[in-house]
């Protein structure tokens, strides 16, 4: 797809190349009532060096994120970090990203990529917690057969998850293919997650998945720093304006980066469906008078 083609449809979503980027689209969504996460895109890495340069970078944004006051921690992906180069590379760098993160009061989100991935990720997770550090969080899938199992194993750190639908074309051996035993994957999951007393980043768009968010939330009595909504930037905005005016947490995944050609289009190609969302959505901007609803 031609670079240009994928920039606009891609611009949305990126907060832009540069760090100052990140930090204006977080300044604005923070006047909004709105938290931040922010990654730096930076999957298609291919060597030590630039695994430690993404390193590097966290940590000039957790600068900029104390310098501007912002209210933002940052999600990580671990190949970014060199987890397909080599565990030691992976965990020093992730270790040192969140050192950093916890001398300044502050947290980091462990991405979770495609399921070759999955165990190495919380491998990670497991060891930085067993070194005493809690300022760290992952994230858990909920397409994946194997989330509930995953959830027993991890209920005894109480951790802190994001539970998302799951965005790689994974088999049916280990993802469910259908729709809505996604849906219920994520509600039995979100659960389990709850009972376990875990704080849970419920990251969709979903509006009936956010129905059973609010409804698991207020069963339980939870105050509204006890959990938190998540949505990517650019997403079903009036959605997460909603909830904010209702009064719940939410926070918004700004990624930026020199590296935004290869993930836009890696998206794209990895999942059809954004793609058809791209097409509705510009539908839906060039038709307003016509009732273009995207809900699933
Ligand atoms: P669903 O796909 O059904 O989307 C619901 C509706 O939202 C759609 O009908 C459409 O209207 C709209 N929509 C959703 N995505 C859109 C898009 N890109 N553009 C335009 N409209 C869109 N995945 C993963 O595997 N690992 C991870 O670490 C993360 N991290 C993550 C963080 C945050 C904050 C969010 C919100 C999501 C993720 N994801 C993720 C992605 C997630 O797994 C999932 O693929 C997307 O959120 C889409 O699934 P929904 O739950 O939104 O439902």
């Amino acid at each position: 797809m031609p670079k240009p083609v994928v920039r606009k449809i891609s611009s949305r979503y990126i907060a832009g190349t540069d760090v100052a980027d990140a930090c204006r689209v977080v300044k604005q969504l923070n006047s909004a009532g709105k938290m931040a996460t922010i990654d730096v895109l930076g999957e298609e890495i291919a060597s030590p060096e630039e695994a430690r340069a993404i390193a590097a970078t966290y940590k000039d944004v957790f600068a900029t994120i104390d310098r501007e006051q912002l209210d933002s921690n940052i999600s990580i992906k671990l190949t970014a970090l060199g987890l397909k180069l080599g565990h030691e590379l992976c965990r020093e760098n992730l270790e040192a990203v969140v050192r950093d993160a916890a001398k300044r009061s502050n947290f980091v989100r462990i991405d979770m990529e495609d399921s070759s991935t999955t165990d190495e990720t919380l491998r990670l997770y497991r060891e930085l917690r067993g070194a005493g550090l809690d300022n760290v969080g992952v994230v858990l899938q909920g397409y994946l057969r194997r989330t509930q199992s995953d959830i027993y194993d991890l209920a005894k750190l109480k951790p802190n998850v994001r539970l998302c639908k799951g965005i790689y074309v994974e088999p049916p051996e280990l993802a469910y293919p259908e729709f809505e035993q996604v849906r219920v994957n994520f509600v039995r999951s979100l659960e389990a997650l709850l009972d376990a007393g875990a704080y849970v980043g419920i990251a969709t768009h979903d509006q009936w998945l956010i129905e059973q968010g609010l409804r698991l939330v207020l069963e339980r009595g939870l105050e509204s720093d006890q959990y938190e909504f998540q949505m990517l930037l650019g997403v079903r905005e009036e959605l997460g304006d909603a909830l904010v005016r209702d009064g719940h947490r939410l926070r918004i995944y700004v990624p930026f980066g020199g590296q935004w050609y290869a993930y836009s289009l890696r998206r794209l190609q990895e999942n059809p469906k954004i793609a058809g969302y791209i097409a509705a959505d510009t539908l839906h901007r060039l038709l307003p008078g016509r009732n273009g609803s995207r809900s699933s």
